[in-house]
């Protein structure tokens, strides 16, 4: 076990900040593991268990002026721990309350873009930033520090902030008004750094490298000498549990690829030539896709579409198992963000848009233990490791796909006729993504086939065919989305090449709805 990676570890304590998870990215950026836990769940004790070498303060959407808002635990303050802390927006509110300072709800609100003017020397800013200079940040406040504790001094200002950043270097207490894990704080990611690095002493090992290693290690531990099946998908994150498994532990791994015959061109070939044929990872096949385009037969509602598939999905799965003989070990992609808890003022339980969990249930059902090596990783973590796993990179930078794959992207039912269309409009459509070298740029971008029939003109006739739209988003994290801003020419050309090229389409539009209001997907 690397004990590097064991010592080395920050504490983000969760007042329910939306961007709390970025804080996490930067600081394992920075090459320092870190987790997320909700302020509810944190006490002196707990922070002394996970024994970290430093405390940062999310922000959130309370006000320290508010009754029962949440505070961190008192031991951080007194010399119980002795952490360096460092209080980001709602964080250093309540550092600065808690400490005995003053923070009052200000006429002046500043959200968005602002300008730091840094004041004063500051180990925080060491390398980066210098006094005189100015800065942009990203501020979201509504409350403001009035009166700093004892043994505090400003080291940056803005107009409406006195004290946008403040420190108490004697005891490395450190808190700033504005947002450093957002990309519009330019510097951000450096301060954060400085902060893990340069205050809380942390080495930087948190590298990919040291984690496989790591996770081979823990998996050898957990299964020993058992047997595990992985659910193989050809998306990133099975790709890799699929390989580290393969390396940790051997032909005791079997992986099952259920082919729903609802994927891409070409794609349950690639997925099966890869896995089977390059890794020698064993593997079944099984090609269930008249079970499922049967099962979906007449069916149009979106929600009953995803249920048939996953049901489905669960059955077949569950019957291959046993064909190879069962196992006691289930291994699963699971990833660190459907696993923080993450903080709910409202505690209400949030409305359904659509059902994703395509397979839950399926571990309890079939009474097997779970492994889950990506459960601390972010995605851009996996696609490193991924990378350090060898994987071919057409495989580690592969778009996003929905479990129920293109029945989703054929509103109303689905055929065997309309998923061939379907293919062939969005290969064409991929293809020109790649030659434009486009792709990386883009987080998902896909075709849909339209139940809408219009008229057109080819050669001399007319033509009575099908619509498809075009889709292709920007995201972080798939919650919220802009479309991608293509020229007119690249529309045009690929526009062109699908109308001539794929029997039954007359017509191509281009989805222009951002998320929200719109989703991703069609359906
Ligand atoms: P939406 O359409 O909800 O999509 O904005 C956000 C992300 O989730 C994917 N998606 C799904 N993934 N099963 C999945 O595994 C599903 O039923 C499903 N529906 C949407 C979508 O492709 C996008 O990446």
């Amino acid at each position: 076990m690397n004990d590097v990676m064991q010592t080395d570890r920050i504490l983000i304590i969760d007042f329910g900040s939306q961007v709390t998870q970025l804080i996490a990215r930067r600081v394992r950026e920075s090459g320092v593991y870190c987790e997320i836990h909700p302020f509810q769940k944190v006490t002196t004790e707990s922070i002394r268990a996970f024994d970290p070498k430093g405390v940062i303060l999310s922000g959130g959407p309370a006000s320290v002026h508010e009754m029962e808002t949440p505070r961190a635990p008192e031991g951080l303050f007194t010399d119980d721990l002795s952490l360096p802390v460092l209080g980001i927006c709602y964080g250093e509110q309540t550092m600065v309350q808690q400490m005995g300072g003053q923070v009052t709800a200000s006429d002046h609100q500043e959200f968005g873009r602002a300008m730091v003017e840094v004041i004063n020397d500051c180990v925080l800013f060491q390398g980066v930033w210098s006094p005189g200079e100015t800065h942009q940040v990203w501020m979201s406040h509504g409350d403001r520090v009035e009166v700093l504790p004892d043994g505090f001094r400003p080291v940056a200002q803005t107009e409406n902030a006195p004290f946008a950043a403040i420190a108490n270097d004697d005891r490395k207490f450190y808190a700033v008004q504005f947002h450093p894990e957002v990309v519009h704080t330019p510097d951000g990611a450096k301060l954060l750094s400085n902060f893990t690095h340069k205050i809380c002493d942390c080495r930087g090992a948190w590298t990919m490298a040291a984690f496989k290693d790591e996770a081979i290690q823990k998996v050898h531990d957990q299964v020993g000498d058992g047997r595990v099946i992985c659910g193989l998908s050809g998306g990133v994150d099975s790709s890799v549990v699929a390989v580290l498994l393969h390396e940790a532990i051997g032909n005791q791994l079997q992986c099952v690829f259920v082919d729903h015959g609802l994927m891409r061109m070409n794609e349950a070939d690639e997925v099966v030539g890869l896995f089977r044929d390059h890794y020698n990872i064993p593997l079944v096949h099984r090609d269930a896709s008249n079970l499922f385009i049967g099962a979906l037969e007449g069916v149009d509602d979106p929600e009953v579409k995803r249920k048939t598939i996953g049901k489905l999905f669960i059955d077949v799965f569950e019957e291959e198992a046993k064909n190879i003989g069962g196992a006691k070990f289930l291994a699963q992609g699971t990833l660190y963000p459907d696993v923080i808890e993450s903080v709910s003022f409202t505690g209400g339980p949030s409305v359904t848009i659509k059902s994703h969990h395509n397979v839950g249930g399926l571990p309890e059902r079939m009474n097997m233990d779970l492994v889950e090596p990506l459960r601390e990783l972010f995605k851009a973590e996996v696609r490193a490791l991924g990378r350090e796993l060898d994987l071919p990179e057409s495989f580690v930078r592969r778009h996003p796909f929905p479990g129920p794959g293109l029945a989703i992207r054929i509103p109303g039912a689905i055929s065997r006729d309309k998923l061939e269309t379907l293919r062939k409009v969005d290969a064409i459509y991929l293809e020109e993504i790649r030659n434009a070298g486009l792709y990386d740029a883009i987080w998902q971008a896909f075709a849909v086939l339209l139940p809408v029939q219009t008229v057109g003109v080819m050669g001399d006739a007319r033509t009575y065919d099908n619509v498809c739209a075009l889709r292709a988003v920007t995201s972080a994290d798939g919650m919220t989305a802009d479309y991608y801003p293509y020229n007119h020419e690249f529309l045009g050309r690929t526009a062109n090449r699908i109308i001539n090229e794929v029997r039954g389409i007359n017509r191509v539009v281009y989805d222009i709805t951002s998320k929200p209001p719109g989703t991703v997907e069609w359906e």
